[in-house]
């Protein structure tokens, strides 16, 4: 087995469920089949490669119940968000327990096993009121799992094939090579950054304040699943190239894609998120402000706060930002720590008014995104 990096893995180990043998798949033919969707795929593919170590499958009823009302395993080790596998109740009625079946895609290919140990009902209410902080169908987290299969699987999984990542293939790397990776640059400590937005001028602040502080910096943006209007993952990954070329010393910096769904479970998200991170290798992780976020859900700090109560368990540490914006009177990017002016002399605009101007065309100002980056995602924009 390769050696591991870095620091100690969520739960004390680097899960690896992978089996990409052709003897592996064709065994598998034989079995059952159970189709699965993308979301299901980017979970099935997180707990083989480890980013989602300890667990080794999809929860358990037992786990599940703890996750949602402790936000801890079973085992103690604190886990915030439920990684389960929801099926229709007929398609739960055809599986038996402790049968092992074939996860599929729609086109049915074969991309893992899991051997059935637990079939369950969840109130998804609960789980909606005490993961995502509302039963709203508003929330675009609360309506996808709302959506899912009444019953879920819990199980121990393999994984058969890695799902492609297409354009991104280069930037793709499992938590035990970035923790190699880490090694072999001479970092010791690395600090984690997770995005699903183009960047702009508070990511990059906050981003190169921590970077003071560390060896090294992960830029790890989620290309998973997101809600229809965020920007794509291929534009805000260009956009991520773009200001690298420019503005980041190379042997400081790594871009490397986080390939999961959003959740858009806030506090509760940001826990996992940073979780993951450690697993990939990184000593800190960066909270800024409404991590996770979606509309007016959590609190500013919410997510800062959730992070907090659970700090000690994390076994890595963290960099918690207030709100940054560009201060006139500062001549620089500021926070309410740092900036004695008021808000007539700041600059911050809202993902969705940015949105709203790239549509229109219309270059954003240049305290709030490089011009290189506002170019990228207008050339984007106009694409879609
Ligand atoms: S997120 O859903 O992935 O959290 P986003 O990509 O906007 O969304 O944020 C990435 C990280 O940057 C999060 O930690 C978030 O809190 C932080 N962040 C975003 N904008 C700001 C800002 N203006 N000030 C401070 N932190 C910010």
């Amino acid at each position: 087995m390769d050696k591991i990096y870095g620091i100690t893995p969520h739960g004390g180990k680097l899960v690896n469920l992978k089996d990409l043998s052709t003897k592996a798949t064709a065994k598998a033919e034989n079995l059952p089949k159970l189709t699965i969707n993308n979301w299901n795929i980017s979970d099935l593919e997180l707990l083989a490669i480890g980013g989602f170590s300890p667990l080794e499958g999809f929860m358990s009823k037992a786990d599940y119940d703890a996750v949602v009302n402790t936000m801890h395993l079973t085992s103690g080790v604190v886990w915030s968000i439920p990684i389960t596998l929801p099926v229709s109740k007929e398609n739960a009625a055809k599986i038996q327990l402790n049968e092992k079946i074939a996860l599929v895609d729609a086109n049915g290919t074969i991309y893992g096993t899991m051997v059935v140990t637990d079939k369950y009902q969840p109130d998804k209410k609960v789980e909606a009121q005490k993961v995502y902080g509302t039963t709203e169908e508003a929330h675009p987290g609360v309506k996808k799992m709302y959506d899912t299969g009444d019953i879920y699987l819990g199980g121990p999984i393999k994984l058969l094939k890695m799902p492609s990542h297409g354009d991104f293939s280069d930037y793709y790397m499992e938590p035990i090579e970035t923790r190699k990776m880490f090694h072999d640059l001479g970092w010791k400590t690395i600090v984690g950054f997770q995005t699903r937005n183009p960047i702009h001028r508070a990511h990059e602040f906050i981003q190169k304040t921590a970077l003071e502080s560390v060896d090294g910096l992960l830029l790890n943006p989620l290309v998973g699943e997101t809600k229809a209007d965020d920007i794509p993952a291929d534009v805000r990954m260009k956009s991520y190239q773009e200001i690298l070329r420019y503005y980041y010393p190379k042997d400081r910096v790594r871009l490397v894609i986080y390939p999961a769904a959003m959740r858009y479970a806030g506090p509760r998200e940001a826990v996992l998120h940073a979780i993951v991170r450690k697993n990939y290798g990184c000593t800190h992780f960066i909270v800024g402000r409404d991590h996770a976020g979606v509309g007016d859900y959590y609190g500013t700090y919410e997510a800062q706060e959730l992070i907090t109560s659970v700090e000690s368990e994390m076994g890595m540490q963290f960099f918690k930002f207030e709100n940054s914006f560009y201060c006139k009177k500062c001549g620089s990017m500021a926070t309410g720590k740092t900036c004695p002016h008021g808000a007539e002399d700041h600059i911050s605009l809202s993902g969705t008014k940015v949105r709203a101007m790239l549509k229109a065309g219309i270059v954003p100002p240049k305290e709030v995104s490089r011009p290189e980056v506002a170019r990228v995602l207008i050339e984007g924009m106009k694409r879609k």
